[in-house]
């Protein structure tokens, strides 16, 4: 049985030589005339039985002879038209890691075989296939579970729940593989997040269930630019080579769960298997959003597109696309147009389905000189002649969390040569997200000017862009709205912080550590405030308080080095400042701090490798570029 299961997830990668020996056809059979035996059954367990098989989330097995039979008509006719097996993209893109499709032999064969009667053919022996008790992967590192089975009533419309997972990790893990089982619960496609915040787990069960309701939280995150989604037939979602991504201890796991009710309540506890890497890899990739800032779409149009389009500013090596659309999404494009010119297909979705969509990674990762322009074109059909439209008759649809409303994303995931060009475009990235989102967010406030998550969503977007006086009034405006997210006041604590009103900063960042007095970064930005105000007693209390609670605070480590240097305290100032470094190699902050720290003791090589490390980093930084110049001047 469970040589089975292993066999049977190898098939499914595409192994075709490994399928059942044809039988010999003897000399009355004319070729034309397809058999089950010898035709039909190596397809069905290659292509189709991944899926059509027990407690895969496909309506019927395509096991036997006996389930084969009766449905050969329908087969032949969902297999000539590509419905079956699911698959999206063009044969034409560049090709993806674990494509369905069938050869046009193929194809013929299973429509022969329907036309000409569905012959059963020599009767051999099929491989017994069963629902697999084994993890494809071997003995999994760690194996989680929601603490309770959510409830799935019957009904007709989908259902988009989300299950928060605790980890009991007391280290760090960097993870390589993820296995998903859904068990008998009908879920139709499942997508990891993490948070590293409260917000989930406030959430989790205030309706009287276990987890909470819709498409994604706020708060929470990829893992490391890594996209973790799974659907039946998908098999183990494994990290890109030497790439593992980070758990972290204290992180809770967001299981965004699309679930298809049926005719009878069904239990949804799916259970999630975790491989671990020895430690962590190369840089890890950066996931990168393109989306329409807007998206509006009139009651019956047929072809509204929206489209984006992005330059890079460094060399990047493409690993994999994301892209996302509700019902009414229809064609996908994206194309890159390289600096001479010349233009190629990244992806193209004749027609897509919010049914089977999920990531493609490049089986050859694409490279992609600086300069190249990468676009996206989507289109949408919001008319009656669009089978999945939510809306009968249509109506207006615009952008929104909810399945009925609409997106239009396409998630990028890149690697670069060197962790300066990392640095670069992550800060490209950064900024052109934070502009994109608060087109987003002021969309919807338009809309729902109470919407609390919103607000705060909006307000944090106002400060990674920089537009501080915005961002303190949205902050306000959700903290009025509802006063008891510590999040919320812990940024508008910082948001005021920024703005220059300290005291104001420290009463929000008092009031956010009443809410939650475990939370590192609220007591950091207390600290820090406190410091700012001259209360260096109270913020030296607040600080080391936050290295208590998360000792891998890496800001929290740079902070008290800072302070401890201005007091000449250097062995200390240094040890803490070491920390920030090993905790966060890439900033280039924690580099000139550290620097600057082993200068003022004598240790002048030291010093000089990371004011230069710094100065890679963020070639800008004034304070690295002051040292450096200082350190050399007194050389000479
Ligand atoms: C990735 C999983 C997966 C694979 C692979 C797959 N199917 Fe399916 N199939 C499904 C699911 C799930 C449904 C239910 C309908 C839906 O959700 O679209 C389905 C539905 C069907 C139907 C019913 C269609 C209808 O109109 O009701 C047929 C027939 C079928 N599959 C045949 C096949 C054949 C033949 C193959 C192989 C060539 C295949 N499937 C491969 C998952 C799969």
């Amino acid at each position: 049985m469970l040589a089975v299961g292993a066999m049977l997830t190898a098939l499914s990668v595409g192994a075709c030589t490994r399928v059942p020996a044809p039988a010999a056809r003897t000399e009355n059979t004319p070729l034309t005339t397809p058999t089950f035996s010898a035709d039909v059954a190596p397809i069905l367990t290659g292509h189709c039985a991944t899926c059509h098989r027990p407690g895969q989330g496909a309506p019927f097995n395509l096991l036997t002879y006996a389930d084969a039979q009766p449905r050969a008509a329908q087969i032949a006719k969902v297999t000539s038209n590509h419905v079956m097996p699911p698959w999206l993209p063009e044969p034409n893109n560049p090709s993806f890691v674990g494509e369905r499709r069938l050869s046009p032999d193929q194809i013929a064969t299973l429509r022969r075989w329907a036309e000409t009667g569905a012959a059963a053919g020599a009767d051999l022996p099929l491989p017994a296939i069963a629902a697999s008790e084994a993890w494809a992967l071997g003995k999994p590192d760690l194996v989680l579970r929601p603490p309770t089975s959510f409830g799935l009533p019957p009904g007709e419309g989908d259902v988009f729940r989300n299950l928060v997972i605790r980890t009991a990790l007391v280290q760090d893990r960097f993870i390589r593989a993820v296995e998903f089982r859904p068990g008998d619960a009908p879920i139709h496609h499942a997508v990891l997040h993490l948070d590293r915040t409260a917000a989930s787990r406030g959430r989790d069960g205030k309706d009287g269930r276990p987890g909470f309701e819709g498409m994604g939280g706020i708060g929470t995150q990829e893992p490391d630019g890594h996209f973790v989604g799974w659907a039946p037939g998908r098999g183990p979602i494994v990290s890109a080579e030497g790439r593992p991504w980070r758990l972290a201890k204290g992180t809770d796991l967001v299981l965004e769960l699309h679930l298809i009710p049926g005719a009878t309540q069904a239990p949804v506890q799916p259970t999630i298997a975790l491989y671990f890497a020895d430690g962590p890899g190369a840089d890890a990739p950066l996931m990168f959003k393109m989306a329409a800032e807007r998206i509006d779409i009139p009651a019956g149009a047929t072809d509204y597109a929206i489209s984006d389009r992005y330059t890079l500013p460094v060399d990047v090596t493409l690993l994999s696309l994301y892209p996302h659309a509700h019902f009414l999404g229809k064609n996908m494009q994206v194309h890159a147009t390289l600096p001479d010119g010349t233009s190629r297909t990244l992806l193209h979705i004749p027609q897509w389905s919010f049914h089977w969509q999920q990531d493609y990674r490049y089986s050859t990762p694409v490279a992609l000189p600086r300069g190249t322009t990468i676009a996206m074109r989507f289109t949408y059909d919001n008319s009656d002649a669009n089978f999945d439209n939510p809306h009968r008759p249509p109506v207006r649809v615009v952008a929104g969390q909810r399945s009925t409303d609409e997106m239009g994303n396409l998630l990028l995931q890149f690697v670069t040569a060197s962790s300066v060009d990392r640095s670069r475009l992550l800060e490209d990235v950064t900024a052109r997200e934070a502009v994109a989102n608060i087109a987003r967010a002021e969309q919807i406030a338009m809309t729902s000017p109470d919407d609390v998550e919103n607000l705060t969503f909006l307000g944090v977007s106002y400060v990674e862009a920089g537009r501080i006086p915005e961002a303190v009034a949205a902050l306000t405006r959700s903290v009025e709205l509802d006063g008891r997210s510590w999040k919320t006041r812990n940024e508008l604590g910082g948001a005021l912080f920024k703005a220059g009103r300290v005291p104001e900063a420290i009463l929000q960042l008092q009031q956010a550590a009443r809410l939650n007095p475990r939370e590192a970064s609220v007591q950091f930005n207390l600290g820090k405030a406190l410091m700012t105000a001259g209360r260096a007693d109270e913020g030296a209390v607040a600080l080391t308080r936050a290295l208590a609670l998360n000792p891998d605070f890496a800001e929290a480590h740079d902070e008290p080095g800072v302070a401890l240097f201005a007091r000449g305290r250097m062995p200390e100032a240094i040890a803490h400042l070491r920390r920030a470094v090993a905790l966060a190699p890439d900033s280039a902050v924690a580099h000139s701090d550290l620097g600057g720290a082993l200068a003022q003791a004598g240790q002048r090589e030291e010093a000089l490798m990371h004011i230069r490390k710094a100065l890679a980093l963020d070639p800008r930084n004034t304070a690295a570029r002051e040292n450096l110049a200082r350190l050399q001047g007194g050389r000479r």
